[in-house]
């Protein structure tokens, strides 16, 4: 499978889960997993919905191996620190490892893509608008 298909499908999945999770703080009043949520959507939502979109415009890298790596690692690192944050701000202290340990899965997946993308756009890789037929 396409790096970019996974990143669309977790994406929807993950702001469906987030959305709801939104719906829960307002409905019952309680905040305090604001921070998680936000991190949850933001994350999971918006940032792996952008990988997907770069992915796809670069068909090649799209079905490369470290692409898929990325992507990997960002979902499981989302969900560890979405985990973890929301853990420590409902006032469970076990939460901290868990949001350490996501928090520096993400990172890593970030600068997994930060150098995906220098390489990719140093060798001037086709891109899709690229390869499109001219009007
Ligand atoms: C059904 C959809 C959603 C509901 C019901 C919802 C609900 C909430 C609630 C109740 C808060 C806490 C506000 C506060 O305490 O000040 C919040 C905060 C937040 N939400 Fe959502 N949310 C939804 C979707 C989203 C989505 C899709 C995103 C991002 C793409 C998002 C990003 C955020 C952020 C960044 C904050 C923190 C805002 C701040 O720092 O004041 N939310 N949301």
């Amino acid at each position: 499978m396409k790096a970019s298909s996974v990143s669309f499908q977790a994406a929807v999945v993950f702001v469906i889960v987030g959305m709801v999770w939104g719906l829960i703080m307002a409905i019952s009043g309680d905040h305090s997993a604001m921070p998680a949520h936000a991190h949850l959507n933001l994350l999971g939502w918006v940032s792996l919905f952008l990988f997907g979109i770069y992915y796809r415009l670069h068909p090649l890298l799209d079905r490369h191996r470290s692409a898929m790596t990325q992507v990997g690692l960002w979902i499981v690192g989302t969900v560890v620190q979405a985990v973890g944050v929301g853990l420590v701000h409902t006032g469970h202290e076990s939460g901290e490892p868990f949001a350490a340990v996501g928090s520096l899965m993400v990172l890593a997946s970030m600068l997994l893509f930060a150098w995906l993308v220098f390489r990719n756009e140093r060798a001037g890789l086709p891109s899709h608008s690229a390869t499109a037929p001219a009007e």
